[in-house]
């Protein structure tokens, strides 16, 4: 390997290192109850703070917002979409969701 060679091979490491240290820290900063909360806020609105005609979800009590979702899921409460869209969230994934809607 030639000394020019070495160089560039170093600054492309150095570069790499760049990327990936820069794609790990803005994954952080995104959680993963905001991410979830991006389907909802298809409808809900940025935030979730309502888009006429889907109500606001924003600022909701996290347990009660984790009992709809679930009462939406069994036909428990009854829906035109929700059902679909409550559908295959473990408790955990309800819980973040509802937290990240909640600090809206
Ligand atoms: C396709 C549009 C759509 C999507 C996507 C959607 N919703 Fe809804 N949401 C609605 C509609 C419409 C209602 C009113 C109930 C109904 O008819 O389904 C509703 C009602 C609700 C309610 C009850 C609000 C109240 O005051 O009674 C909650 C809570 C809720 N949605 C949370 C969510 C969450 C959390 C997500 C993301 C997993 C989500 N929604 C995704 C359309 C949507």
């Amino acid at each position: 390997m030639t000394l020019k060679r070495v160089a560039q091979t170093g600054l492309a490491a150095g570069l790499l290192g760049i990327l990936l240290f820069g794609g790990v820290a803005s994954a952080a900063d995104v959680s993963r109850g905001a991410l979830l909360a991006a389907h909802c806020e298809t409808c809900h609105g940025t935030g979730g703070k309502g888009a006429t005609p889907n109500p606001a979800v924003s600022g909701m009590d996290v347990a009660d917002m984790v009992d709809i979702m679930k009462a939406f899921a069994s036909k428990e409460e009854s829906s035109t979409m929700m059902y679909r869209h409550a559908q295959g969230y473990t408790d955990e994934e309800l819980k973040l969701m509802a937290e990240y809607l909640k600090g809206k």
